[in-house]
């Protein structure tokens, strides 16, 4: 019988496999050395991508300003036939931009299409929002924005599933303009259910399998859990899938690189190496190109990772290219 730890300093054994709301924590709570390390590691992290964050901002409108006063003075030095010529050209090359981007949009679509009846399919369970924080839900929403702009990018995009889309989860993936025009298979129910007749093809992917992925089966269904948790749940995916008799896997990882801490990712994380995967069917490249640097060990993280580390570039240029890309998105991913 699997055992499924709440992994907060004090390891407490959770006997209930039903998800249950998450506790109140306790007013200023006594952490070990271990944990006030770990905590002002991320505090300092935090504070980091929040300054680099902001300074992107200032950078971006500093360049704006400057090509407004630019295209001011030439404007304004021109004679009026040069004025409506700078004009025209204006309208002409954002036209062709427009045009390129309607003809890029169409191709996904059609890409996004045509992988709901050959993609490689891929269930986000969507069924432990009772264990997560809201703000926990929010990054989770956010993983989840994430992984649908990475697969439309994507030259052989998966067939992805939302199961057990419901309640708050549900509320605020409505929220993100666009979602309901996603191309993406959206069910209130489990995935148990929705899945039912395919239930021996249903492969849990969780870092807590001692089976090790070797490499993704076309005809299986792997299953992400759509948690936000930093571990506190230890164990629960794997316990779910076995109370549910389906099959377990783990990645690889362990085989082509060390990490620095535990080696467990981020729902998005875990999508894009799969999308890397399926393109590449190379698990070390998929590897390195989604595991940001931080969570890899010094001797693992070669300089042929330039600017891998998921920094306040990466996650600006991942919510760049949101197409759908919601208002208030922070990109806090957290696992
Ligand atoms: C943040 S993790 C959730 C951890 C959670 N405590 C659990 O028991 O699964 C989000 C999901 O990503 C997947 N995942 C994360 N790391 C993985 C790994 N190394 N191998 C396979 N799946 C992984 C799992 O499906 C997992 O449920």
């Amino acid at each position: 019988m699997a055992e499924i730890f709440k992994n907060d300093e004090t390891t407490l054994v959770e006997e209930d496999p039903t998800p249950t709301p998450t506790p109140t924590p306790t007013p200023n709570p006594i952490l070990s050395k271990n944990a006030q390390k770990k905590l002002l590691k991320q505090q300092k992290y935090e504070a980091k991508k929040a300054q680099k964050k902001a300074s992107i901002k200032e950078q971006k409108q500093r360049d704006l300003a400057r090509r407004r006063k630019e295209w001011d003075e030439k404007l304004s030095s021109a004679t009026e036939e040069e004025k409506s010529k700078l004009i025209e050209d204006r309208i002409v090359v954002r036209k062709e931009r427009m045009g390129q981007r309607t003809e890029e949009r169409g191709k996904k679509l059609e890409r996004l299409k045509r992988a709901q009846v050959d993609g490689q399919k891929v269930v986000v369970d969507l069924e432990f929002a009772d264990l997560m924080t809201p703000n926990e839900i929010n990054s989770l929403v956010h993983q989840i924005m994430f992984s649908y702009a990475v697969n439309g990018r994507c030259t052989s995009p998966a067939h992805l599933w939302l199961t057990g889309c419901k309640g708050e989860i549900q509320t605020q993936l409505q929220r993100l303009p666009g979602f309901d025009k996603w191309i993406i298979e959206k069910e209130s129910d489990s995935y148990i259910e929705a899945l039912q007749d395919e239930k021996e093809r249903l492969v849990y992917l969780t870092a807590d399998s001692e089976i090790v992925l070797d490499e993704l089966d076309p005809k299986s269904i792997y299953i992400i859990g759509g948690l936000v948790d930093r571990n506190r749940w230890k164990g629960i995916t794997m316990k779910k899938a076995i109370d549910q008799g389906i099959k377990t896997a783990k990645l690889p990882i362990g085989s082509f690189l060390k990490m620095s801490s535990s080696q467990v990712l981020t729902v998005n994380q875990v999508f894009e190496i799969l999308l890397k995967y399926l393109e590449t069917r190379d698990w070390k490249s998929s590897f390195f190109e989604v595991i940001p640097q931080r969570k890899r060990c010094e001797a693992e993280t070669e300089a042929e990772e330039d600017g891998e580390e998921e920094n306040g570039d990466d996650l600006a240029e991942r919510k760049k290219k949101c197409i759908e890309q919601p208002s208030d998105c922070t990109g806090d991913l957290l696992t």
